[in-house]
């Protein structure tokens, strides 16, 4: 299959194009520098050159607080670039796959959300992503959007490399919080997973995370453990940090849809933290 890639040199993107290579697919990548989401016109030109026959969208404006403090730039990246790239791929006749967040969520639910669960944002980020959904949903592409959560991967910064940096660096104590609760998804991981989900014919919503939740705290603890640093950890709250964007407390999010399908789920986070330390040590040489 052609399939092209959104946000290919992003965290999730990089390993999505090496996913699909080795599933045997031609892989097409697209970023920024190939053409912008947010215009409709260099889109579609772009689409109709290359003519893919699926593409997987990753791209998209994905710092929380910046989303906050420009609302007008999430929106256009995350929900109007998400209906350029939907709308392009139905005038192609290609499907299209869009990669969604717990986020969506308020994380009031005292259980993990289903997909069938009632989308309720509380940041910009979630309204926006939220309206992505809603707009690839609406577009007449043949869709799949698949929500996942705490993304951490080899090849983009992210909360096990910044663990990883306070402790090398020496410092006493960390502050790290823990009243929110989700489940890290290693991009490689779900990387494989969505290209599975490329071969399944019916339009929906999907929930495609790692395989334990926890807190942050819970996950830093981990880290440390695994990497052999004594870097004490203080449990903080979400409050107190002080942070622009609000945070769902539970973010957890149950993969019913992927069970029903009779696929496998992905596992833990414990499994990819040797990786991820060899991962970052190589960063640092
Ligand atoms: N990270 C998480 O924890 C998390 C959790 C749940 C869901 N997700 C979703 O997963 C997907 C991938 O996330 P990620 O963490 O891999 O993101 P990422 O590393 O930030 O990559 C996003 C990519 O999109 C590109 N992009 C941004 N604006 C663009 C535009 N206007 N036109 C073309 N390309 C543009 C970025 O290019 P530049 O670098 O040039 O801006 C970047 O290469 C996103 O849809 C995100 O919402 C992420």
């Amino acid at each position: 299959m052609r399939v092209a890639v959104t946000g290919a040199a992003g965290m999730l993107g990089t390993d999505v194009v090496q996913a699909l290579a080795a599933a045997g697919h031609l892989c097409i990548k697209a970023d920024r520098d190939d053409f912008d989401i947010t215009s409709y016109k260099a889109t579609e030109s772009w689409l109709q050159k290359y003519n893919p026959d699926a593409l997987i969208h990753c791209a998209a404006m994905t710092d929380v607080d910046a989303c906050e403090a420009q609302p007008e730039q999430a929106y256009l990246i995350n929900a109007v670039g998400s209906w350029n790239v939907a709308t392009a791929c139905r005038e192609i006749g290609a499907s299209i796959m869009s990669v969604s967040t717990d986020y969506v969520f308020d994380g009031t639910k005292s259980e993990p959300y289903t997909e069938y669960d009632r989308v309720s944002p509380i940041n910009v980020y979630g309204f926006s992503k939220a309206a992505a959904e809603a707009m690839v949903a609406g577009s007449g592409a043949k869709y799949k959007i698949v929500r996942t959560s705490w993304l951490y991967g080899y090849n983009g910064w992210n909360f096990v490399y910044a663990i990883l940096d306070k402790a090398k660096s020496g410092i006493g104590y960390l502050n790290v919080v823990d009243d929110q609760r989700g489940a890290p998804t290693f991009t490689q991981d779900l990387a494989v997973k969505l290209t599975e989900l490329l071969a399944l014919p019916h339009n929906g919503i999907l929930h495609v995370t790692g395989g334990e939740v926890c807190s942050w705290y819970d996950f830093a603890r981990a880290i440390l453990a695994t990497a052999e640093y004594n870097t004490k950890l203080r449990p903080v709250s979400t409050v107190d940090l002080n942070r622009p964007a609000r945070r769902p407390a539970n973010s957890a999010l149950n993969n019913l849809a992927l069970e029903s399908l009779g696929l496998n789920k992905i596992g833990s986070f414990r499994d990819t933290l040797d990786g991820m330390i060899r991962a970052y040590e190589e960063k640092q040489r």
